[in-house]
């Protein structure tokens, strides 16, 4: 049963990987979507400027969370944003975190932001907590160059999740959100692959060669800043790389099945489907 159908859900983040994908899933549905981010959605939401966030919370009832990329420090204006949200009368809210977080310390942004999330009741909640995603090979930092994948996994392996399947665990959440109330998921796909793996699934996808390089940690986390990365976050992809690396990566579940009633994606399938990415 649809609880929030004639009502609008606030998608934040709608410009990137997991939050365009969401909404294009709530409007298939035939709910009434909100996009946010801070250019080329519906609404200018900006997380540096509070300001944006009544606006952009006006008459919603549902709202996908994704919290500051790339920062550590966010747990505190999440928190002024779902206190304005329980202003308005939101009803529901899915949050984005990720893979492992429940073990992680509650002084860990995104942990503080699940706690926070448990701490309310004047609306429901849901968490994703997903694996490493498929379209970081196909959109971020694994995109290979010069047919090459660089990261620091040595020959860990990781449950890689598409994209795709944790939106629809998302929409799932969002236009049922009784069902799904309480309730953690952690979105993974079907089998755990190593980077090699995955760079064998692209080749044979691409049609040539892609390779594999594992490299120094400290000198790969010095590329990445010096390509933009703030310094703060370099240390998440330290621990990011190393927790894979040390053969503690995700591993499959039954997560998106249980909530979509649809079985994940399998790599080779999205190598299949997104070889445009890598022409
Ligand atoms: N990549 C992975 O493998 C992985 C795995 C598990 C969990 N995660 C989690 O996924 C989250 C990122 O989600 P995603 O990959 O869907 O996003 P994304 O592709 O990185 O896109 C970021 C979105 O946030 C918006 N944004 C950036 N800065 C903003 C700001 N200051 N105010 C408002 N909006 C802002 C961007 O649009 P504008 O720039 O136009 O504002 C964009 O829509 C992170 O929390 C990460 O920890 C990632």
């Amino acid at each position: 049963m649809n609880d929030i159908t004639n009502n609008t859900t606030l998608v934040l983040g709608a410009t990137g990987k997991t939050g365009s994908r969401v909404a294009q899933k709530l409007v298939d549905q035939g709910i009434s979507v909100r996009t946010a981010a801070r250019s080329g959605a519906n609404i200018h939401f900006d997380w540096d400027d509070p300001s944006t966030f009544a606006a952009a919370l006006h008459g919603t009832t549902g709202v996908y969370l994704v919290s500051p990329v790339m920062r550590v420090d966010f747990a505190g204006v999440v928190a002024q944003f779902l206190d304005e949200a329980e202003q308005v009368g939101v009803r529901h809210v899915t949050y984005l975190s990720a893979y492992g977080i429940e073990h992680v310390p509650p002084k860990v942004a995104l942990r503080a932001v699940e706690l926070d999330l448990a701490a309310r009741t004047s609306f429901t909640h849901t968490i994703l907590r997903p694996a490493w995603f498929m379209q970081n090979f196909s959109e971020t930092f694994l995109k290979p160059v010069n047919d090459e994948i660089v990261v620091p996994c040595g020959n860990g392996a990781e449950a890689f999740v598409n994209v795709e399947d944790i939106a629809s665990v998302a929409a799932a959440t969002l236009s049922d959100p009784s069902r799904h109330a309480g309730h953690a998921y952690a979105p993974t796909g079907p089998e755990a692959l190593t980077f090699e793996e995955a760079a064998r699934h692209i080749s044979n996808a691409v049609g040539r060669k892609i390779t594999y390089r594992d490299m120094d940690r400290q000198a790969w986390i010095d590329a990445m800043t010096g390509a933009g990365v703030p310094a703060v976050y370099g240390e998440v992809l330290r621990t990011l790389t190393e927790t894979v690396a040390s053969g503690l990566g995700s591993r499959p579940n039954n997560d998106v099945f249980i909530a979509t009633g649809v079985a994940p994606t399998s790599f080779e399938e999205f190598a299949a489907k997104t070889v445009a990415a890598w022409r």
